[in-house]
């Protein structure tokens, strides 16, 4: 790709950049939040057109008119933002649009599409039924279907754009060796990723993007992690585990689950959360975390168990009642539960708020602006303005609005499930000063990370889960990424001993 150019309304999202990928290599392509990733691999498999430059594919000028065309040539792509049908079964989305039909037939060959899904899924090593429903999988889960869609085809560059921002390091590592063994097979890949630790595991060369220009390609064993963070950001970031809580002991307890039950995932929880408290919840994906907070959100049903908020008792049935009480759940899943993908940003952040800001009849325009304003700037969130349609931010950037979004509700415990997945490394560390921030206010966190660096270095205290269990308790002071990933993996163990 030569010197591609691009605009959208307001933005300037690529500016002459050149990039270039060998067959068999994987190239890393990094950049901050906004940076412009997505929109190269975009302009590259014809979802958006350039608005200049070339672009050379097996060594012919090449034109990808739309998805359709790039992938007939050979070109996948894998989306940061999952982009399958929930209500179709696992086989049919590996294989929508090419489905087999009996031989005249026009009636669909189910049992033969299960079967070369189950084929492909096994070859792939991925442990995944063709026949359950896609939508009742996890997010990494639905996420390998999106992987195993893509390699069903015969391919010549497959683009993966943060695939592993939502699987477990067990499914990572069944990427990697999937993506080694493409490699193998001449298959030129292109990694979009904000864990900067991958680069050096799997990448060839490095290309850094920052404000949509190239700052440089690198082969990858030339560079450190250290080097590729200042060339994305511009600066040096550190980041250093809490050492001690920096809860008072005697803080009050503002929150109080007592043997809460919810389903198979969620087994007898107990748990105090005090005021100005940063309650780590460390665990493998899937691990129960997140059910554990939406029982208490109210969002599932709960079969038993107490919770009391302020010392006093609650039954909270819907996520109205728990904002009702001062309660906020940043989702994991932010298109699902987060985002109005086509309201503007303004819209988004104050939609949960919209009552604080009529003025009799009619909605306070200006308060509106003003309030998301002061919300975009805080976050520094990237938008041309607070008029625009939140399906038109960066993946990061949408994030970051769902942040906004429950920020300005003013609750005092705050959910916040996976809150920098996929944020890029500057970002990230302004969401963490946000959070410390919050909590020296006397707000109250539970922060739900499958990150460990990130557990270590905001929780005052970590709670482990595994299987729908809590199964550790430690206080920072005496919290390691093996302590933790000791409870965290205890239950499995002893049901492998057992079995
Ligand atoms: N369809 C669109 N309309 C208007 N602006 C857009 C559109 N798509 C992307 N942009 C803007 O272009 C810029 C680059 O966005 P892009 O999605 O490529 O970033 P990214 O590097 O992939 O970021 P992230 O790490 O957050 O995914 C951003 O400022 C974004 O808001
Ligand atoms: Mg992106």
């Amino acid at each position: 790709m030569r010197t591609i150019d691009k605009r959208f309304s307001g933005v300037h999202a690529l500016k002459e950049v050149d990039f270039s990928l060998n067959a068999g290599e994987i190239h890393a392509l990094v950049g901050e939040n906004g940076a412009g990733k997505s929109t190269l691999m975009k302009i590259l498999t014809g979802i958006h057109q350039r608005d200049a430059g070339d672009i050379y594919y097996l060594n012919r000028p090449f034109d990808p008119r739309n998805p359709g065309h790039a992938l007939e040539m050979g070109i996948g792509i894998i989306h940061q933002e999952l982009n399958m049908m929930d209500h179709l079964t696992v086989a049919e989305n590996i294989f929508i649009g090419r489905e087999d039909t009996r031989s005249g037939g026009v009636f669909l060959d189910k049992r033969g599409q299960n079967e070369r899904a189950a084929d492909l899924l096994s070859r792939l090593g991925m442990n995944i039924d063709p026949t359950a429903t896609l939508g009742r999988l996890s997010v990494g889960k639905q996420q390998m279907v999106e992987i195993a869609k893509a390699v069903s085809r015969r391919l010549e560059i497959l683009i993966l754009d943060e695939p592993t921002a939502a699987l477990t390091d067990a499914e990572i590592d069944e990427l990697f060796t999937i993506m080694t063994d493409l490699k193998n097979r001449g298959v030129g890949m292109i990694h979009i990723s904000h864990r900067l630790d991958e680069i050096h595991r799997i990448t060839d060369r490095v290309t850094v993007l920052r404000d949509g220009e190239s700052v440089g390609t690198r082969v990858t064993s030339e560079i450190t992690k250290e080097e590729i963070i200042n060339l994305m950001v511009g600066r040096t970031i550190y980041e250093e585990p809490k050492s001690a809580s920096s809860v008072p002991p005697d803080a009050e307890v503002v929150l109080r689950v007592t043997g809460l039950n919810a389903g198979p995932m969620v087994r007898d929880i107990s748990f105090e959360l005090k005021r100005g408290e940063i309650l780590g919840f460390a665990g493998l994906i899937g691990a129960g975390r997140s059910e554990t907070a939406r029982a208490i959100f109210g969002a599932d049903e709960v079969q038993s168990g107490r919770i009391e908020i302020g010392g006093a008792p609650t039954s909270i049935q819907s996520p109205v009642d728990a904002v009702a009480h001062g309660l906020a759940y940043l989702s994991e899943d932010r298109k699902r539960y987060g985002l109005a993908l086509n309201l503007d940003v303004k819209d988004n952040v104050v939609m949960a708020t919209y009552r604080d800001f009529t003025n009799g009849p009619f909605l306070a325009k200006r308060k509106i602006s003003d309030a998301a304003h002061q919300y975009v700037n805080r976050l520094a969130i990237k938008t041309p303005s607070v008029d625009q349609l939140v399906r038109n931010l960066s993946g990061g950037n949408q994030q970051k609005v769902v942040l906004a979004k429950w920020l300005i509700r003013n609750c005092d415990i705050l959910i916040f499930d996976e809150p920098t997945r996929g944020i890029d490394v500057g970002a990230k560390s302004e969401i963490y000063h946000l959070m410390n921030e919050l909590a020296g206010q006397g707000k109250s966190i539970i922060m739900i990370s499958s990150e460990l660096p990130e557990i270590l270095r905001m929780s005052d205290r970590v709670i482990v889960m595994c299987e729908g269990r809590i199964t550790g308790e430690l206080d920072i002071s005496e919290a390691t990424q093996e302590s933790i990933m000791h409870c965290a993996t205890m239950r499995t163990q002893e049901t492998l001993t057992r079995s």
